[in-house]
């Protein structure tokens, strides 16, 4: 890795060493360079360098890099194409002058690292730098646009932008130019956009000394973005984010549910023109799980055999199943003002029982009455020190939700879109079989290793079924235990878990409604989901080689598998 930078800075011709000491924690950089890109070089442990950037002596932009010192872990790009005149870094961090100035170097162009062993095949990921929340997910014209918290100058939590990607299918995804950049307002939290007409408007959190709603347009299709001069559109004197828009299908005006975090609430605002907000009503005190902190909640309509119920959907950290950040909601009735919940105010229910299905929200705008979600895959007990760097994290699947109703109340089916069907390739295994003490072993070919879906019904009348995917040394265990109506997920052999204690503390656990199970892995992560929605569970992994077998066993016997299909996903 170090060999690649250094050659980078050598191909670039340019080591550039124009830092001159200030005194104390402060040092100036000349830029002198010619390429587009100065090119940063980058250590994860090292202390946040608050950087400057001047522009024939004028301040232009405030950015924190972790300035490398004993060693490179990666680079990041600052595109200086952006800024006019000479250029100045103002760089201020204690020992200032133990960074390694002698690797700053330019570039024309910056390709990030295309060998990382954990990148994802089929879900999406930065190309570099670190990615929290999705956010301002919106549906135009045949595209569905993804916006996500970023971190373009490293890959741990900071800075935040807006970065975009856009798709046809919620699957393949092209990378767009960063939207949204921090302003003297904040930096851009988690947010939401709406599409009307040929424009695109965002509604996000500006989080700078204190917490403010801001709006901002596109008239581009969301590639750029001006914020509302009159910015904010909502202030509040407590913590506040995380706005999600919608407009009303009945009083006709523009909706917006706000997070307040350390009241376990949320607020709903209304407005005629996106601008001018009037505080409605609040929901949560009391209700549902009440630890942690609540953030990026959802409202949308759903349609029942009855008519249709509202679904609230509000993600907590920590508070989850396991002490991890996870995904409540509420199901109920909203006229437009106030939300009134169906349940009792003690009872719980989760979308996903995986530690790693955070600040999920839905798209915007689909066409019909489709709401597909997609969840930040990963957990803020581990987030930046899992072992995928310099890109930090992916996304979840993306997945369609349906209200279906159990003893009197209604509860969300979670189904993976059909979208993803277009990448299987080959069935690469299709049988069944019956399992006993001695486990059945299936070995996967090349195309599956890493990347497949695996479907299979399984039915016993005895004891619990073990399924477990392995590459010999390492394995995930996966357990259907028929008489205490449990799936359960154990990671505590399943490759690296050595970068965080809470990573593989718990076994994981969800109900058993249907026994029809399909499973998908990539690089660094499993997503389980029964035929019936009833269950999902989400979960990171990081094997030191892709998982090449499969291996049923049950100590038992009595257990049937039938229907078992392995394909490749491409
Ligand atoms: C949730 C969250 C949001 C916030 C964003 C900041 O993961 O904490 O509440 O807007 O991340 O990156």
């Amino acid at each position: 890795m170090k060999r690649l930078f250094t050659l980078l800075a050598l191909l670039s011709g340019l080591s550039l060493s124009a830092q001159e000491y200030l005194g104390g924690d402060h040092a100036l950089y000349k830029v002198t360079a010619s390429g587009r890109y100065l090119i940063l070089p980058v250590e994860d442990a090292a202390p946040d360098a608050l950087v400057h950037i001047l522009s024939d002596n004028y301040f232009v932009e405030k950015i924190y890099v972790r300035l490398a010192r004993e060693k490179v872990d990666y680079c990041v790009p600052l595109d200086l194409s952006r800024y006019q005149g000479h250029i100045s870094l103002d760089v201020m961090v204690e020992g200032v002058n133990s960074i390694r100035w002698q690797d700053i170097a330019s570039s024309e162009s910056f390709s990030p690292d295309p060998d990382e062993a954990f990148r994802p095949s089929y879900h999406f990921t930065p190309a570099y730098g670190w990615m929290n929340d999705p956010n301002g997910m919106v549906y135009k014209d045949g595209e569905y646009h993804l916006f996500y918290q970023y971190n373009p100058y490293g890959s741990r939590w900071g800075n935040m932008h807006w970065g975009h990607a856009v798709s046809r299918d919620m699957i393949r995804w092209e990378h767009r130019p960063v939207a949204l950049r921090p302003t003297a307002l904040g930096d851009v939290f988690s947010g939401s956009c709406v599409a009307s007409g040929d424009t695109i408007a965002a509604i996000y959190t500006s989080a700078g000394k204190h917490q403010v709603q801001s709006l901002a347009y596109s008239t581009d299709g969301g590639l750029s973005f001006t914020p509302y001069p009159l910015n904010p559109v909502i202030s509040s004197t407590t913590e506040c984010r995380d706005p999600k828009v919608f407009r009303h299908p009945v009083t006709g005006l523009w909706t917006l549910v706000l997070a307040s975090p350390l009241e376990h609430q949320v607020r709903f605002y209304t407005s005629e023109n996106l601008r001018d907000w009037t505080y409605r009503s609040s929901f949560g005190a009391g209700w549902g799980r009440q630890d942690g902190i609540w953030e990026c909640p959802d409202l949308f309509e759903l349609p029942t055999p009855d008519g249709s119920r509202w679904v609230l959907i509000v993600n907590l950290n920590p508070g989850g199943l396991y002490g991890n950040s996870a995904t409540q909601y509420f199901v109920g009735q909203f006229d437009g003002y106030e939300f009134v919940c169906e349940s009792s105010p003690e009872k719980v229910k989760w979308l996903d029982y995986g530690p790693d299905h955070y600040a999920a929200v839905t798209w915007s705008g689909q066409p019909g009455s489709r709401h597909t979600l997609l969840a930040w895959m990963s957990n803020w007990r581990y987030a930046d020190v899992v072992p995928s760097r310099p890109f930090r994290s992916a996304d979840s699947l993306p997945r369609d939700l349906a209200l279906y109703q159990e003893d009197g109340e209604h509860y969300l089916a979670v189904t993976p879109v059909e979208e993803v069907k277009a990448l299987r390739g080959k069935a690469a295994y299709k049988g069944g079989f019956r399992v006993g003490a001695k486990a059945k072993k299936i070995l996967l070919p090349e195309s599956c290793q890493g990347h497949c879906e695996i479907l299979f019904d399984a039915n016993s009348s005895r004891g619990p079924l073990q399924c477990v995917l392995s590459n010999g040394k390492e394995e995930l265990l996966m357990t259907v235990d028929f008489k205490d109506r449990t799936f359960r997920m154990d990671r505590s052999r399943s490759g690296d878990c050595s970068f965080s204690p809470d990573f593989a503390s718990s076994v994981f656990q969800g109900p058993l409604h249907n026994e029809s199970f399909r499973i998908f892995v990539d690089a660094s992560s499993v997503e389980v989901f029964t035929a019936d929605g009833k269950m999902a569970m989400t979960a990171l992994i990081f094997p030191s080689s892709p998982y090449d077998r499969l291996c049923f066993s049950s100590e038992t016997g009595g257990t049937n598998i039938k229907n078992l299909i392995v394909y490749p996903l491409k």
